[in-house]
């Protein structure tokens, strides 16, 4: 049995309008519950059970959680509200209530964002118990080198109380570049400390500067999703995600 809500207040999380707009289409005699009309905002329904029409078509309820997947662009910072700069948030095309991201990118970061309002496995998915791995690019000054991935491997003095746990560095080119060496590498994580990847290389003398996240857990950024944009996750990612972080 669904959970028994008011007719205005079912409408208005459904998308239909705000609670004033779908106040007067209930008024207005538009909206009919199981085929009576209904003129009573405040009226209990139940769906799925009640059949909720409005102008003669099915009104879905909204769903109990949303998700995005957000291609942060540099620039913005990971919070709901911020009095000066940008947010994350900016980029969601929605204005449900309760939504924040799932971690932090800094704002100089690029990449994978998730968003959502689901409190519980955000929670799960950001539990330094679960150690979900996180995958970033990163352009790095310096000539990266094996003994860095050892030292990666080991763990870095990143001034916590303990060192990094082991994390896997990949090089994927080493050039001469403005009379000085870069170095591009994978380096995939499974902490979230402020900062972790940019500090890890300082650990071993190399300076970040682009950063970008291609993966957490089993999402990848899609690779036709443009900086800022967005789009919701599909069920099949959720439930993978819910794996993840043992919620199933
Ligand atoms: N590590 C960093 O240094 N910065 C980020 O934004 C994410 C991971």
């Amino acid at each position: 049995m669904g959970k028994a809500v008011r007719l205005d207040k079912f409408l208005a999380d459904a998308g239909a309008g705000t609670r004033s707009e779908v106040k007067k289409f209930i008024q207005k005699g538009l909206v009919q519950v199981n085929g009576e009309i209904v003129r009573r905002p405040e009226q209990k329904v139940q769906p799925p059970e009640d059949e909720i029409l409005l102008n003669g078509s099915g009104v879905e309820a909204a769903p109990e959680f949303v998700y995005y997947l957000l291609h942060k662009p540099a620039g913005c910072v990971s919070a709901t509200e911020d009095k000066r700069e940008k947010t994350v948030m900016d980029y969601i095309p929605s204005d449900r209530k309760g939504l924040f991201p799932v971690g932090r990118l800094d704002k100089d970061t690029e990449g994978l964002l998730l968003i959502t309002d689901d409190g519980a496995l955000a929670h799960e998915l950001l539990s330094p118990k679960k150690h979900v791995p996180k995958t970033y690019y990163a352009l790095v000054e310096g000539r990266v080198n094996d003994e860095d991935a050892a030292a990666m491997r080991q763990g870095v003095d990143i001034g916590e109380e303990k060192n990094t746990l082991p994390a896997e560095l990949e090089i994927l080119s080493v050039k001469e570049q403005d009379g000085g060496w870069q170095s591009e590498i994978r380096l995939t994580i499974c902490e979230g400390k402020f900062h972790q990847v940019k500090r890890m290389m300082e650990a071993v003398g190399k300076k970040v500067i682009y950063l970008k996240r291609i993966s957490m857990g089993p999402i990848v950024l899609p690779s036709d999703l443009k900086k800022g944009e967005c789009r919701p996750l599909t069920g099949e990612e959720v439930e993978l995600l819910k794996s993840t972080g043992g919620m199933r």
